[in-house]
């Protein structure tokens, strides 16, 4: 299969890219777009022939669920058998943009989207070009990240083409993604809200919201959450060269310094991603990218970091890890997942 890739910015008549990207997903397609975290692989979530698609595509389990994305609160709830008032609220407060919520899904879901579950994951985007798909459609659209599984999640239509080009229909190409990481993801389906994976919508901007407590993430790992939300799986988010993550927390410049010059003399090409300065370390082996010393712009910038260093062909990738702050949570989480099981 030929990926055709649609660039909506030089589009000679407006709307042209969206409007044929919206007829391949209705007629079964996949379609690769941004969204404001991470470009999506979606296809039309009533169709279950096309859902399954996406899975052979990614090389995905059929034990994860997909999220989908739907233009408004209106069409999420059409989508959902229950409708707490938690979810209006963050609805209101949190969409359009990178919060997912899980709803007792409607009849309307199909098995292969949730994995067999009785559970929905909900989102509004609020990328332009995901909305305006989302709208020309007329259909809630089932999208995962667009990367091959247990991979680096895209940022860019290039990232999407590395992974999945001749595996899907068509790409659109909005340029980079704002955001960089993934949705938070909250359960509201059961008596406590749980966060199940961290994303751009901090804990925090939740129970400040909600007025109450939430549970689960990363520092309560509880039982059970692996199989209710498959992404909590350690390894994920991972590039194909060995990750490590350098913590020297407290010794920091000059201790993280040294570690890595350790590495160069022992290593044909090393990656290396500090935080906010090089540190002044210049080696000829030493493939530097600075990353900024702040959460947001960093959490932009990471995935396309770790992609240019995979495509580099370093040995192996070194990354000074944020400091233990709620704002670096979301950052570290996939950090860590990333550097699980790598030698
Ligand atoms: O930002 C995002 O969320 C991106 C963009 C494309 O929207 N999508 C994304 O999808 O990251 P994916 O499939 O790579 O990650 C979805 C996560 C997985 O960890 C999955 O297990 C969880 O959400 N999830 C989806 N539906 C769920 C459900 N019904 N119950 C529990 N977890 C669910
Ligand atoms: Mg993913």
């Amino acid at each position: 299969m030929l990926t055709e890739v649609l660039t909506p910015a030089l589009d000679t008549k407006p709307g042209a890219s969206i409007a044929r990207a919206a007829t391949v997903l209705r007629a079964g397609g996949l379609v690769a777009f941004p969204t404001e975290t991470v470009y999506g692989l979606g296809a039309v979530a009533t169709d279950p022939a096309a859902v399954s698609r996406i899975f052979a595509a990614k090389g995905r389990a059929a034990t994860n669920p997909v999220i989908v994305h739907v233009a408004d609160i209106v069409s999420a709830r059409a989508l959902a058998r229950a409708w707490p008032p938690q979810a209006q609220q963050l609805a209101e407060q949190f969409w359009p943009g990178p919060l997912t919520l899980v709803l007792p899904k409607a009849d309307l879901i199909p098995d292969v989207v949730s994995a067999g579950g009785p559970t929905v994951g909900l989102r509004v985007p609020a990328h332009p070009l995901a909305s305006a798909l989302v709208r020309a459609t007329e259909r809630p659209i089932a999208a995962p990240s667009a990367n091959r599984s247990q991979r680096i999640s895209p940022t860019t239509a290039a990232h999407v083409l590395k992974q999945l080009a001749g595996r899907i229909d068509l790409v659109i190409d909005g340029g980079p993604t704002t955001g960089g990481l993934e949705s938070t993801v909250l359960d509201l389906s059961g008596a406590q809200p749980r966060l199940l994976r961290l994303g751009l919508v901090t804990r925090a901007e939740l129970e400040a919201a909600l007025g109450e407590a939430v549970v689960g993430g990363p520092h309560e790992s509880v039982a059970g959450d692996v199989a209710r939300s498959p992404g909590l799986e350690a390894r994920h988010y991972a590039p194909q060269v060995p990750l490590e993550l350098i913590d020297t927390s407290g010794a920091q410049d000059a201790g993280n310094a040294r570690l890595v010059e350790k590495y160069c003399h022992a290593h044909r090409l090393i990656g290396w991603l500090p935080l906010g300065s090089d540190h002044g370390l210049k080696l000829a082996n030493l493939r530097t990218l600075v990353l900024p010393d702040d959460p947001r712009q960093y959490s932009a910038k990471l995935y396309a970091a770790l992609h240019e260093l995979e495509d580099a062909g370093v040995d192996r990738i070194l990354v000074e890890m944020p400091p233990d702050l709620p704002a670096w949570q979301a950052v570290r989480d996939r950090l860590r997942r990333g550097a699980v099981g790598n030698g």
